[in-house]
């Protein structure tokens, strides 16, 4: 299949498995308001962090420069978004004298098994960055909704807008390596898993939050 019609196929399915999501999320929105903004945002260190570190463990090994230096980028734009998320917090009277790096969860350990660049593409800059969009724009409206006008400009202004450069840079990435019948199974099915890992982790999460409206990366 060219490899520009396999990206639009892809990303119709990974829309649509968000979108399914989606309507559990936005379920949990009106049963559950456990959380308050700086506990969401803590949650956001983490996975900002966790995404940075990703992004730097695979520039090495991958020889692809494009897609290098597309990780490089990745791994500085997360650590940024690390920053400004904890001068927030530390604006709300929060600061990260106590934060600690979380635990490897299955998603994280999944994404880093990953050796193929499109695997690694096809799952990180692509699915994990175009859920993260869009987890940030429900977080967004549950900040509006309790107020926190400033965080959820934060994320409107500075921190979307990077989000949404990553998945689309994602996408070009694997329009211009998934050419071969294989690098797309094999980018189909990382994507696929990933999404599936992320849907997991993030329940468990929101059972332990009492809310599904919490930021990724
Ligand atoms: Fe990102
Ligand atoms: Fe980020």
């Amino acid at each position: 299949m060219e490899s520009r019609t396999f990206v639009e196929e892809l990303e119709a399915f990974v829309r649509a498995r968000l979108a399914q999501w989606g309507e559990v999320m936005a379920l949990g929105e009106d049963v559950a308001r456990g959380a308050d903004v700086p506990q969401l945002l803590r949650l956001a260190l983490a996975n900002e962090i966790s995404v940075s570190e990703l992004a730097a463990i695979w520039m090495p090994s991958t020889t692809a420069w494009d897609i290098k230096i597309a990780l490089a980028e990745q791994a500085g734009d997360e650590a940024r978004h690390f920053r400004l998320v904890s001068d927030r917090l530390a604006a709300l009277g929060f600061p990260l004298d106590d934060f600690t790096l979380p635990d490897e969860n299955p998603l994280f350990a999944y994404l880093k098994s990953l050796s193929s660049p499109v695997e690694r593409i096809a799952a990180g800059q692509f699915a994990l960055e175009l859920l993260a969009y869009q987890v940030n724009e429900t977080f967004m409206r549950y900040c509006q909704e309790l107020g926190d006008q400033e965080t959820a400009e934060l994320y409107r202004r500075v921190i979307q807008p990077e989000e949404l450069r990553h998945y689309r840079r994602g996408k070009q990435l694997l329009i211009t390596h998934a050419t071969t019948r294989e690098a797309q199974r094999a980018a189909q099915e990382a994507a696929t898993r990933t999404i599936e890992l992320a849907a997991t982790v993030r329940q468990r999460a929101a059972e332990e939050l009492g809310t599904s409206c919490f930021p990724g990366c």
